[in-house]
């Protein structure tokens, strides 16, 4: 009989299935987007039963596919968009209002509230994060504030709050029926209700957002051996399956990069872009707008940390290029509209579509495409695009040197934008490190899949999957360093002019 390892990756914009062997072979991979729901300008909403149905489509598919048969499942590792987070009726399983997105700015004003706020920074510091709408806590803050119905009913206890993994585990493991109600630690560290040198909810945090505690989940390793719970024979696995790993989708590619030990790194390119420095036990401040997150807690160890530079738009830029702006018809073109022109021709594109992130937190900031002549055409905006991209990742790794002193000798990517070579060389040039890329652009699923299969034993010690990690390719940086200064100029110009846009008049 084969030992098997399934991972649920749940996404922004889908949710995939992929079925491993125990060395991470690929047997299958099932995969469903979702609606995006943007009912007004800086709002982004998904619906939690379209994720659940989706999920239990994907897990289906892709079992049949495997030819799965009882009892080779070892376990299931679940990843998710983080930050993103729904309430839900704890009796009928029903969600209360529709699940709002990391992306989404609707609390700008209450973060701006609580920034006024003569504790902010003592309480904030707590947490590793920046005040921000990008976190769960101020967008239900939001949303309790908002609706005093669903206030009461979650002071009585009747509904309860999940990110993602949290309401795939209560559905997967029976819901109304005895769920496991519980929160992987990397992704509750991103609430910022959760106090980083506890692991655990906080009280004082609790009260500074008006969040009753009656709806929160318990706080759990991102590995569980025997699982958090098991599936129900009568759902898509179609057996007792543990649920038995737990990760945010970022942290998740670090372990799927195999970024072990302190020092390791990877960016990931997805909708967003995603760089974490692994630090080891030790938290790590940042004084220049990286966040400290919990990197990872393996069964009977304790957490891991990392730094993070998060940017909100990258891939997403892509796809706005294909749906909005129709300019391609898949985002791949981008590459081949991109190679058109030799250079940018001083055209700049800063999608600073909700605000701009690391390293600026600066919500006040909009998009702009900076630098427009005659000569510009559809080419010089497709390469700004791609740059842009590399822009950020250059201003996130430059905050990470500033608060680590280390410099990095090499950065490993993954990720769906990743297969664009035209960036990686970019990307190589801006940075003058090479940049590896892994045989496996999914690291997202290959890390929960790797954390489920840990928690139950059927895998190698980390240090050895870290000696066996594989580069696919090495981009070399090749361009003069006179010349990365002059785009680096031309960057922090087109920034410059992208802030002070969405303040209030
Ligand atoms: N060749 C390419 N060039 C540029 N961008 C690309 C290319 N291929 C895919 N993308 C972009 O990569 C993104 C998809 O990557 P990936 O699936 O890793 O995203 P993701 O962030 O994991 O998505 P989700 O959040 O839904 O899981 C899309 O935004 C798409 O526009
Ligand atoms: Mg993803």
């Amino acid at each position: 009989m084969r030992t098997l390892i399934a991972a649920i990756d749940q996404g922004t914009t889908s949710t995939r299935c992929i079925v491993y062997d125990q060395a991470f072979g690929k047997l299958a991979t099932a995969q469903r987007e979702h609606a995006q729901r943007t009912p007004r300008p800086g709002w982004v909403e998904h619906d939690a039963d379209e994720i659940r149905r989706n999920t239990e489509r994907v897990v289906a598919d892709a079992l049949r596919d495997a030819e799965v048969r009882p009892g080779e499942l070892a376990g299931v590792g679940i990843t998710n968009q983080r930050e993103t987070f729904v309430l839900w009726d704890r009796a009928t399983g029903d969600p209360v209002a529709p699940a709002i997105v990391w992306q989404d700015a609707r609390s700008q004003d209450l973060c701006d509230e609580l920034r006024r706020d003569a504790r902010a920074g003592e309480l904030a510091a707590r947490t590793g994060l920046p005040i921000s709408t990008y976190f769960s806590g101020p967008k239900l803050a939001w949303l309790l504030r908002e609706r005093p119905d669903v206030t009461a009913r979650a002071r009585a206890g009747e509904l309860a709050f999940g990110t993602m993994e949290t309401w795939l585990i209560w559905n997967l493991t029976g819901g109304p029926d005895g769920g496991a109600h519980v929160s992987d630690l990397s992704n509750a560290c991103r609430t910022f209700l959760v106090d980083l040198a506890t692991g655990d909810w906080d009280d004082e945090l609790l009260a500074w957002m008006d969040v009753p505690r009656a709806l929160l989940p318990r706080i759990v390793p991102c590995g569980e051996p025997g699982g958090y719970g098991t599936t129900r024979a009568d759902g898509p696995f179609g057996a007792q399956v543990p649920v038995c790993g737990a990760i945010g989708d970022q942290q998740a590619a670090l372990v799927g990069q195999r970024c072990f030990e302190p020092g390791d790194a990877k960016n990931t390119y997805g909708t967003g872009c995603f760089l974490l420095y692994h630090t080891g036990e030790e938290r790590v401040a940042s004084r220049s707008g990286m966040l400290t997150t919990v990197a990872y807690q393996l069964p009977g160890e304790s957490p891991r940390y990392a730094l993070e530079g998060s940017v909100a738009v990258a891939g997403s830029l892509i796809q706005w290029l294909r749906d909005q702006l129709r300019m391609i018809d898949t985002a791949p073109e981008v590459e081949q509209l991109a190679a058109t022109v030799e250079d940018n021709g001083d055209v700049y594109l800063v999608p600073a579509f909700s605000g701009l992130y690391a390293p600026h937190w600066r919500p006040d900031a909009r998009g702009v495409i900076c630098g427009l002549t005659h000569h510009s055409n559809r080419g010089h905006i497709a390469r700004a695009a791609i740059e842009s991209t590399a822009f950020q990742v250059r201003e996130v790794l430059d905050a990470m040197h500033a608060d680590t002193g280390a410099r990095l000798r090499t950065l490993r990517v993954d990720g769906g934008m990743a297969a664009n070579d035209a960036l990686l060389r970019f990307q190589a040039d801006l940075l003058g490190v090479p940049v590896e890329r892994g045989v496996d652009l999914e690291s997202t699923a290959l890390g929960a899949a790797t954390v489920a299969g840990l928690a139950q034993g059927v895998l190698p010690a980390p240090k050895t999957l870290r000696a066996n990690r594989r580069t696919e390719r090495s981009f070399e940086p090749s361009m003069d360093a006179a010349s990365v200064e002059r785009r680096m100029r031309g960057w922090r110009k087109a920034v410059e002019r992208s802030l002070d846009w969405a303040a209030a008049d």
